[in-house]
């Protein structure tokens, strides 16, 4: 039986992709282990996002080769390179790694077998280049039965909803790497949600580039994506959400990648209405200064920004809101970076973080003038970290004497609703608890981003007592 290891990189998206083709290995007999020394094919997912990702991609690529090359045993293991990194340099890899047996795209996650069995069928001639199997722009889309095997522990699963990415973001590669956007049907989505909740699943995370712009390229005609969207509209994802908050069960909904171009009234209403959809939402907003918003050419503004928040604040109470912000992008000045801050410091968002700009081979902001020198970028990352560091302590500190209702992660530590899986902040519970349950903590104090609780119903001194009569 061929053993096959797989080492996946990158988000959330690249590991929805590497448990499809783990669910097509499997499917096809072939067995899947942990250690790539031992296995006979070794698959590395890639990530291409910046250039600390595919310098991570690159090692784990020649730290297999290199243990191939240390061996005697286990010699002929094949090594095939899938993912992003893949998909965006498919016409340079092969000669630039020629130690690779195999690359593969986006859209041969579900051939991953027949790749394996060609590789393995037909010895390489000694000076052969590795074959690509790579063609052109990836169009592919999963559906809710493409054989699938979860990698996140049992009680939360990621759901890709759609692929692809329309916006222009001067910053990014993801869309020429990912392709154009294209949106599962409700009914496919609402499917695959089923069977994970049946599967004992207590929280799904519809992921995609842009959430919100999921079923808008089916639209008869198009919405300009310059304009945000008609706010009275609903969409396809007002109708997903309210589908599968109609699903029996006891289980968080997360709606991540939401763009602010797209947000609309009806949103904010459908996801106050539901009450299965965490009161959390994740909105790259990327900066507040219009000048930096125009060169990013993000299709909202900082008026239409700040209001959208005071909607979004005043139309789901207890809503916690995380963004994201990129500084250092070419073009900005200390002035845009002081309105950067004075925002963040009076929205006080919830969760945030700050990335600084990587001039992406590739994009436009790569080649636009008044690139910023990463000392700058530097101090500036640290700056609206700092600030943060404050306004995270603060909201941490409104939490304590609350009862929250959290999703235990392992047996002494939770995620609340405001807690996305990996990025955010944890609850730290000084009790054991059954992994994979909810249940309600008294929060008994904070660190910056993190909180302390006891279960609901031991007071702080009553615990104290009884942990020093132990
Ligand atoms: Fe994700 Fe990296 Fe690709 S962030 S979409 S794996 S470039």
């Amino acid at each position: 039986m061929i053993t096959v290891s797989l080492i996946s990189l990158g988000c959330a998206k690249n590991l929805v992709d590497s448990e499809m083709m783990i669910g097509h290995l499997h499917q096809a007999g072939m067995s899947v282990i942990p250690d790539a020394e031992k296995a006979n094919v070794v698959i590395v997912n890639t990530c291409s996002f910046i250039d600390s990702s595919k310098e991570e991609s690159i090692g784990h690529i020649l730290e297999v080769t290199k243990n191939r090359g240390m061996r005697k045993r286990n010699k002929d293991q094949k090594l095939i390179v899938a993912g992003c990194m893949s998909q965006r340099f498919s016409k340079d890899l092969p000669d630039s790694l020629p130690e690779v047996d195999a690359f593969i795209g986006l859209d041969q996650i579900t051939k991953i077998v027949p790749v394996i069995e060609e590789i393995y069928a037909k010895e390489r001639g000694k000076n052969e280049a590795p074959k690509s199997f790579i063609e052109g722009k990836s169009t592919w889309i999963p559906d809710y039965d493409t054989p699938r095997f979860r990698l996140t522990p049992k009680h939360f699963a990621y759901l890709k909803i759609a692929e692809g990415c329309n916006h222009p973001c001067t910053f990014c590669i993801i869309p020429q790497i990912r392709g154009r956007h294209r949106s599962r049907t409700v009914e496919s989505v609402v499917a695959e949600a089923r069977r994970l909740v049946a599967e004992g699943v207590k929280e799904i995370n519809l992921i995609s580039q842009d959430t919100t712009y999921f079923g808008m390229d089916t639209w008869e005609q198009r919405p300009n994506p310059r304009t945000p969207v008609d706010s009275s509209r609903g969409t396809a994802l007002t109708t997903l959400l309210r589908q599968l908050n109609a699903i029996e069960g006891d289980f968080w909904i997360r709606l991540l990648y939401t763009h602010p171009a797209h947000w609309s009234d009806e949103l904010i209403k459908t996801i106050a209405e539901c009450p299965k959809v965490a009161r959390y939402i994740d909105i790259p907003l990327q900066h507040i200064s219009d000048r930096m918003l125009g060169l990013m050419q993000r299709e909202t503004s900082g008026d239409y920004i700040r209001d959208l928040i005071k909607r979004i604040r005043a139309g789901i109470p207890g809503i916690a809101v995380r963004t994201t912000f990129i500084v250092g992008f070419p073009g900005e000045t200390d002035a845009d970076v002081e309105e950067l801050c004075q925002f963040i410091r009076e929205t006080k968002f919830e969760r945030l973080g700050v990335f600084r700009y990587s001039q992406e081979e590739g994009t436009r902001g790569a080649k636009m003038p008044d690139q910023i020198p990463p000392k700058i970028k530097e101090a500036r990352w640290h700056k609206t970290m700092a600030l943060q560091k404050e306004v995270s302590s603060a909201v941490s500190a409104t939490f304590v004497g609350k009862t929250l209702r959290v999703l235990v992660e392992e047996p002494g530590v939770a995620r609340g609703e405001a807690d996305a899986p990996d990025i955010d902040g944890r609850v730290y519970i000084d009790k054991k608890l059954p992994v994979g349950e909810f249940i309600n903590v008294t929060i008994t104090g904070h660190h910056d981003y993190d909180l302390l609780a006891l279960p609901k119903g031991i007071e702080p001194r009553e615990y104290k007592v009884a942990k020093q009569a132990q």
